[in-house]
């Protein structure tokens, strides 16, 4: 489950790794067969954001109220990885599924994590883990990333309100024109079963999805038990910014 020091360090040079096939087929399906669950309408106290188009973008806290999704978030092959990273004990931050359906799942504009996380009374001890659900395509609005970008830092965000149905913090255009470099744009395609772990300061974005096919993965992000929120001005609702400091534990053996 651990990662050799070699990975590791490609994880920290870079800011990302993708593992392809690190679920299994028969752990995927599983995770599909709830899907429905998270996608329905209920009052279960998950929280759904929507399209324009009226279908479903985003669902947070799945982990919460559904077992196969709650037992991802401490599976010994995702959180083994994140521990030897992060090197302390960690929490869920929040789990969203991002849908993108076919045709008309929204773009997703350059942005850091930590370019909002930072406001919610956080340092930058939070990584992420993306699981692919679907195939991840190039014209189905894979993930793009920025190879080496979170070691820029933290860079200065601001909110997109109209692009799409969700208010997005992204990275100014002009800071994007100085820094990014086309050689640097990584593609992240893959296919169900496979998972990218990346830094909080990594910047990403991602494409309409254009495709017959949708691009559904859930996102876990960790924080580090010892970076809860302190308090800040205006805190956001607990389905983004988890209150429930519930150490991850595991066994290797598992
Ligand atoms: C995100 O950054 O949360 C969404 C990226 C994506 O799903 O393409
Ligand atoms: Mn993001």
């Amino acid at each position: 489950m651990r990662w050799s020091m070699q990975k590791l360090e490609q994880y920290h040079q870079e800011g990302f790794l993708l593992v392809p096939n690190l679920l299994s087929v028969e752990e995927v399906d599983a995770l599909n067969m709830d899907v429905p669950l998270l996608l329905q309408d209920d009052d279960s106290g998950m929280h759904r954001e929507r399209e324009h188009s009226g279908v479903v973008r985003q669902v947070y806290n799945s982990h919460r109220y559904v077992p196969t999704f709650r037992n991802l978030t401490q599976h010994p092959k995702i959180v083994a990885p994140v521990q030897q990273i992060l090197t302390n004990s960690f929490y869920v931050w929040h789990s969203k599924l991002n849908v993108k359906e076919a045709f008309e799942g929204t773009v997703w504009l350059w942005h850091q994590d930590y370019g909002y996380w930072i406001y919610d009374g956080v340092d930058s001890k939070l990584m992420s883990v993306m699981i692919f659900l679907d195939p991840s395509t190039l014209h189905n609005g894979c993930l793009i990333v920025i190879s080496g970008s979170h070691l820029w830092g933290r860079q200065e965000h601001y909110s997109d309100t109209t692009t799409t149905s969700y208010k997005q913090w992204c990275i100014q255009k002009s800071v994007l024109k100085k820094k990014v470099r086309e050689a640097e744009i990584r593609q992240i395609i893959g296919q169900p079963g496979d998972v990218l772990f990346f830094d909080c300061n990594l910047v990403h974005s991602s494409n309409h999805n254009l495709s017959p096919i949708p691009r559904k993965s859930l996102i876990i992000a960790y924080n580090d038990i010892d970076n809860k929120p302190r308090p800040v001005k205006k805190p956001r609702p607990d389905w983004v910014v988890s209150r429930v400091f519930e150490e991850i534990s595991w066994s290797e053996e598992a």
